[in-house]
């Protein structure tokens, strides 16, 4: 499994936090910034993670970390593929995983600490999605915009 991980300048901290204990954990991490508590624009680093995680042709999730992990969110899912999910303790994150498919995972910095997105995170990753017909379904609705108007329950 591929990890790629991002950051603004409030979720940096963070960030390096979280990527010495997944490559502990024997994960391979594809870091694409930033570097340094320096400001950044969270725009720019989740359109370059996106851009690198739609390509990747290996297994791979992404997590993006601002301060609230909206703006993260916000543009990360402007792209084609992602699904990302802002999520800040472990429930949430295992059901985005098993029922949204989700392939990035959003934290806010600010919003939660150290332990809470370490937990959230591997929550996370040790989460498939589901087999359930339904939910697959559903996700596939997630390219139609607008186009789809049946409605059904399951
Ligand atoms: C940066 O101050 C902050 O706005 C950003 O990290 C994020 O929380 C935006 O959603």
């Amino acid at each position: 499994m591929i990890l790629y991980m991002g950051a603004d300048h409030a979720g940096y901290p963070l960030k390096e936090f979280l990527k010495s204990h997944l490559t502990q954990q024997g994960y391979e991490i594809q870091d694409v910034g930033v570097y340094s508590e320096d400001p950044a624009d969270y725009p720019d680093i989740a359109h370059q993670l996106t851009e690198r995680l739609v390509q990747e042709t290996r297994p791979a999730l992404g997590i993006l970390i601002c301060g609230t992990g909206i703006g993260m969110s916000i543009a990360a899912n402007k792209r084609a593929g992602v699904r990302a999910a802002n999520a800040s303790e472990p429930v949430s994150a295992a059901l985005a995983r098993e029922h949204n498919n989700a392939n990035i995972l959003c934290l806010g910095a600010r919003v939660v600490g150290p332990e809470l997105a370490r937990a959230t995170v591997e929550a996370f990753l040790r989460t498939g999605f589901s087999p359930e017909d339904r939910h697959h379904r559903r996700v596939q609705k997630l390219e139609l915009v607008g186009g789809e108007t049946t409605s059904r329950t399951g």
